[in-house]
């Protein structure tokens, strides 16, 4: 029954809801070019009428228009019962993107994300990535500073190694890590970074949960997508692996008309009972497509409709290739 009950962030007093919206296509016109203002910001309403607490922006997401969005839609409701989750730690003043984990420039990329989501306290922010030189555990106390503030309430980390979390993590201030993971992307569970985020109390949330959509079982064929479309480049979505998904995904769709559901549902239901993971995040283009994923809320496998997906997709848990599309560098 874990999809109804809310969720500890870390060591922090944050109770989120297992399901979250992913915002980077609402405002984020260098990421998605095609959706409108007035699209974004349903999206994000959509979200909070349907039972979802948690939204993730990031400054990089529009350079500040997501976070203004999210801003202009969450004072249409009651800010305590949303879980506001942004990120920070580009500099684009040069013109080109620097990734600094410094502490002054955390604390004024803090400060400038309150300033455009026009609220004061953010529920979790992450160090979106990790610089080469700031020791992590000075970039986390930081955070920390601000926590003890009462700016942020939870101290997030992003696309951090397992080392680099242990160093991150070496006074016990992390409270929740932020990194891809999915059933096609599992190698964070086999090289032991889930394990260790469990046994320390810092909570997991995936992201790119749906593979981008292809973990949705909308594609039931190959696929060519123009040169100038990223999926064009994204291994999951080129042979030999892309029939190998396509196998996987069949396997859950019986399990999906027995629940009456979509295949997306039951995919995220799935994520929402892994014990490893604490708040799955899927991105959305339509405020429908919110609506529907909502609804994984509702529903329970059974232990066997459980391990018969994770065994489906065993043959992805060391198959990842290439570096991750977040990769900045
Ligand atoms: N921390 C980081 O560095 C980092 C990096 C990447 C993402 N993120 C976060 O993670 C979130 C999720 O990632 P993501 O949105 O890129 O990928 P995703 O969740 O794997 O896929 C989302 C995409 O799948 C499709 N989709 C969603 N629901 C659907 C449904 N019910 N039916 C059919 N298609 C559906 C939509 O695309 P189409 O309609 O175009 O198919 C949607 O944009 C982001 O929004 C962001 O907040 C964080």
């Amino acid at each position: 029954m874990k999809n109804s009950n809310l969720v500890k962030i870390g060591h922090s007093d944050v109770l989120a809801t297992p399901l979250g919206l992913g915002t980077n296509a609402v405002g984020g016109y260098n990421l998605f070019p095609d959706l409108k203002d007035s699209d974004g910001r349903e999206l994000v309403r959509a979200a909070l009428d349907n039972g979802i607490n948690l939204l993730d922006t990031a400054y990089v997401y529009g350079l500040g228009h997501s976070e203004e969005l999210v801003g202009e839609v969450m004072k249409e409701y009651d800010r305590d019962k949303i879980v506001l989750a942004t990120k920070g730690a580009q500099d684009f003043t040069t013109g080109e993107q620097v990734i600094d984990n410094r502490p002054e420039f955390l604390t004024e990329q803090v400060n400038k994300s309150l300033e455009r989501l026009g609220t004061d306290y953010i529920d979790i922010f992450y160090i979106h990535f990790p610089d080469h030189d700031t020791p992590k555990a000075e970039a986390v106390g930081a955070l920390q500073k601000l926590k003890e503030a009462g700016k942020i309430r939870a101290i997030g980390i992003s696309n951090f190694s397992l080392d680099q979390i242990k160093e991150a993590n070496a006074d016990g201030y992390v409270d929740v890590v932020e990194d891809e993971f999915s059933l096609l992307h599992q190698d964070h569970l086999t090289e032991g970074m889930l394990d260790y985020l469990h046994d320390h109390q810092i909570s997991f949330v995936p992201y790119f949960p749906l593979a981008s959509g292809l973990l949705t079982g909308k594609y039931d064929h190959k696929i060519d997508f123009p040169a100038d479309d990223i999926r064009s480049q994204i291994a999951d979505f080129t042979e030999p692996r892309f029939s190998k998904v396509l196998k996987a995904v069949d396997v859950v769709r019986p399990i999906a008309k027995a629940h009456q559901a979509t295949v997306a549902q039951v995919v995220l239901a799935w994520y929402m009972q892994n014990p490893l993971i604490s708040v799955v995040i899927p991105g959305a283009k339509h405020a429908e497509q919110v609506k529907a994923n909502a609804k994984a809320l509702d529903i329970t496998l059974t232990d066997s409709e459980y391990q018969t997906i994770e065994q489906a997709f065993d043959g992805f848990k060391h198959t990842t290739s290439g570096k991750s599309l977040a990769d900045p560098e």
